[in-house]
């Protein structure tokens, strides 16, 4: 792999046959290694025919797409998708295959050692965090979330560098959602993927993304991190789509971390009240403070110390700050 950018989408265009309008209408962008990427936009705006270039299922009218170094449009096919892992809302798991058999189905394309395939796919359901059991049952024998795993461990399985995934919890249920959400971030902090990762949901673009490239009728709007998008809106289609003004919206960007330095100064904790860690957020934290009618709440760092408490001017003060948008936790990564 090179050390540049492991995607670079150069002036890229895509006109179906018969269209009167480009539905990818020049786009340019490049995602460094290891970056989550969010494609946000409404239905329609281009996002998913965007993916369906980056691994060939459809072929650009105009423009270069470059995969870790090599102009995707040079390299056989086969040998490109071989680099790039592809998970869809539908799963597209096998439905007569047992979860063991759908795992490997790559790995078995490539020819590996059977060892090897079966070490793998124990591996896979230890990081997808499904019992070893459930090599041996059917998709159906799923829940929506364990399939969508599963989905996932499939699309690891020969351990690509890129990973596509279009609206990939979009059928899920909202606690399922959120669940797979945390997974995927968790995952993520480990095994270190490019990701482009498609959604029409504003919450889970914020959520997930390093950076979002925000999409209008195949143009890119806006690309950026998710506070930045939030605080410097490129324009008024973004302000909208986005509820940039909503003040939980930025709350729930900011980690308590980030704002050490505004806490008041307490060693003590306050008995039954919940401790704040300095990962959690600020609209994690405002809702702790609302339940428990506490004034204040304790955080405590990485080793259980406490290092001062956090109240509702605490946050007042984090939001004015906002107003003025020079703060990006996100600047210095995660
Ligand atoms: N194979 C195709 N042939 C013709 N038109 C298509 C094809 N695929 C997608 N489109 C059109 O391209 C537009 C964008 O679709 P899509 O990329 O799926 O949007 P999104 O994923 O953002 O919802 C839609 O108007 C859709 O009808
Ligand atoms: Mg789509």
């Amino acid at each position: 792999m090179s050390d540049g950018p492991a995607i670079v989408v150069e002036n890229l265009i895509k006109q179906f046959p018969g269209a009167a309008r480009p539905v990818v209408d020049g786009c340019s962008f490049s995602v460094a290694p290891g970056e989550l990427v969010v494609l946000l936009g409404p239905s329609g705006c281009g996002k998913t025919t965007l993916l369906k270039m980056v691994n060939r299922l459809y072929e650009p009218t105009a423009g270069r797409i470059i995969v870790n170094g090599v102009d995707a449009g040079q390299v056989p096919v086969a040998a490109l998708r071989r680099q790039i892992g592809y998970v869809i809302q539908q799963t597209g798991l096998f439905p007569h295959m047992r979860i063991e058999d759908n795992i490997a189905v790559v790995p078995r394309l490539l020819r590996w050692p059977r060892a090897r395939i079966n070490d793998r796919i124990d591996e896979l359901l230890a990081l997808i965090g499904l019992p070893h059991d459930y090599r041996k049952r059917y998709p159906r024998q799923l829940s929506g979330g364990e399939q969508q795993r599963v989905g996932i461990a499939r699309a690891l399985a020969a351990d690509p560098p890129v990973m596509l995934m279009d609206e990939p919890f979009g059928a899920l249920d909202a606690i399922t959602r959120t669940r797979l959400q945390d997974e995927l971030l968790s995952l993520q902090s480990k095994v270190h993927k490019t990701i482009l990762f498609v959604t029409h949901d504003v919450d889970e673009a914020l959520r997930l993304a390093d950076k979002v490239i925000v999409m209008r009728a195949g143009k890119l709007v806006q690309f950026d991190r998710p506070l930045k998008l939030l605080t410097r809106p490129a324009d008024e289609f973004v302000t909208k789509l986005l509820s940039t003004g909503d003040p939980l919206r930025r709350l729930s960007l900011i980690e308590v971390g980030s704002i050490a330095a505004q806490l008041a100064h307490s060693s003590r904790g306050s008995g039954t009240a919940p401790c704040l860690k300095t990962t959690t957020d600020l609209r994690t934290a405002l809702s702790l403070l609302l339940e428990g009618g506490e004034e204040q709440l304790p955080v405590v760092d990485e080793g259980g110390q406490i290092i001062g408490t956090l109240s509702f001017d605490t946050l007042r003060v984090a939001m004015q700050q906002l107003e003025q948008p020079v703060v990006d936790s996100h600047e210095q990564g995660r």
